[in-house]
């Protein structure tokens, strides 16, 4: 069987050029029919009715129908079956919509992120998660950026009761109770002066245990102000469980943890830190500060250790485990998802972002159908959320008919 196939399709040189109608091209049609036992009707009854091809243009060449065993094509013929047959779906309910706030009145844009600003924490936020849950999105996460003044090397700020994050998550509950659902970062950057997630020691040194007990703090703090999932993005060693055990212990069992399970030292996060003036800052004579993060982020080679992490986190008690970056690490998200039963994020992260925009802007990609595929992409690998700077406008388009309509045609 295998061998007529392949002396078929051996013949097709020959059949597909206009020069080469040869009664030796048919018989060898003749001759794949009869070892393959299929019907013998004369081939040119064989034939698409004309109406269902048309005309064609004049030099198409005159060939044989190819006696294909399957035609993988007719499930694609018309929208409508394209549908019906359509494996992966991105709804505005798969989004959430990640928002950075300040201190102050106004909006303030993002260079590096056109069409993204650090929002005034009382308006622009306000009016921002309003857009968003009128195009069906009903998820943020808040991202704070903390005045300079207030960071210190320790960043007790981030447990503030009176903190920017807490006031923000606190306005969003009141005003929208739950019609929204709140996210939180816990990780010490936004106010640490170093710019590390964590308290960094003289030599250099990225303290794990010490940090963990601010993190619990913070989470804390979050789930005072009304948080409703608290969201670990510092890879410490042991933080979904401590923080599991401190919002327990504070009566906060309902509270969630979506934890970064395989957050990966990306250069695709250069823009976040950006908006909220967050790199490791240079070090000082006498006090070593790591220009990067990769003893405690994941090294973007590695594979299996995202299993490892993803192990841990199941057995700490995290609720949605997250992989980021979203496109570039898409195998991973496979891994998590085949992996566990836990709801599967995917962070389509700053650096993504900026990508679409810039080639948006300079006419090199369809931006729409450029980032809807991109979003499709990642719920195909397997994640059930996506956090995205497009949530509002990709939920738009979805609600427009997104790239069904957007690409026109049958
Ligand atoms: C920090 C944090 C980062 C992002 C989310 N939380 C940056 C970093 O780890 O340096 C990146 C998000 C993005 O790039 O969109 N804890």
């Amino acid at each position: 069987m295998m061998a007529t196939r392949m002396s078929a399709s051996s013949s097709s040189g020959k059949k597909t050029s206009s020069k080469a109608r040869s009664s030796s091209s048919s018989s060898n049609v003749r001759r794949l029919r009869a070892t393959t036992s299929a019907p013998t009707t004369p081939a040119s009854s064989a034939a698409p009715p004309a109406s269902a091809r048309g005309g064609v243009p004049e030099g198409t060449p005159v060939v044989e129908p190819r006696d294909l065993p399957s035609r993988p094509r007719r499930n694609r013929k018309s929208r409508h079956l394209r549908r019906a047959f359509s494996e992966t779906t991105v709804r505005p309910e798969h989004f959430i919509l990640p928002v950075f706030v300040h201190d102050g009145e106004e909006d303030i844009p993002i260079n590096a992120m056109p069409g993204v600003s650090r929002l005034g924490w009382q308006n622009g936020l306000v009016r921002e998660v309003e857009a968003a849950m009128k195009e069906g999105v009903h998820q943020v996460v808040i991202f704070p950026k903390t005045p300079d003044e207030l960071k210190t090397s320790t960043a007790e700020e981030a447990f503030n009761p009176d903190g920017l994050a807490q006031r923000s998550i606190s306005l969003l509950k009141e005003k929208f109770g739950n019609d929204i659902v709140v996210y939180t970062d816990v990780a010490l950057d936004p106010y640490n002066s170093d710019g590390h997630d964590g308290i960094v020691s003289d030599a250099g040194v990225i303290l794990n245990d010490e940090t963990i007990h601010y993190l619990q703090k913070q989470a804390v703090s979050q789930a005072r102000a009304g948080a409703d999932c608290v969201s670990p993005s510092d890879m410490m060693d042991g933080r979904v469980a401590a923080i599991r055990e401190a919002l327990d212990a504070e009566g906060f069992t309902d509270v969630s943890i979506m934890s970064y399970t395989a957050k990966y030292a990306s250069a695709f996060y250069g823009p976040f830190r950006e908006a909220l003036a967050s790199a490791p800052k240079a070090g000082e004579a006498h006090r070593i500060i790591p220009p990067n993060k990769k003893t405690y982020q994941q090294d973007p080679a590695n594979y299996r250790e995202a299993l490892r992490e993803a192990m841990l986190d199941e057995e700490e008690g995290a609720d949605i485990m997250m992989v980021k970056p979203g496109m570039p690490y898409l195998d991973i998200i496979r891994l998590l998802r085949d992996n566990t039963t836990l709801p599967v994020a995917a962070y389509h992260v700053s650096g993504e972002y900026s990508m679409l925009k810039a080639a948006a802007a300079a006419g090199y990609l369809n931006e729409q159908d450029a980032v809807l595929e991109s979003l499709l992409s990642m719920r195909r690998a397997g994640s059930d959320l996506i956090l995205t700077y497009y949530a509002t406008q990709a939920a738009r388009w979805i609600q427009e008919g997104g790239l069904d309509a957007s690409q026109g045609g049958d």
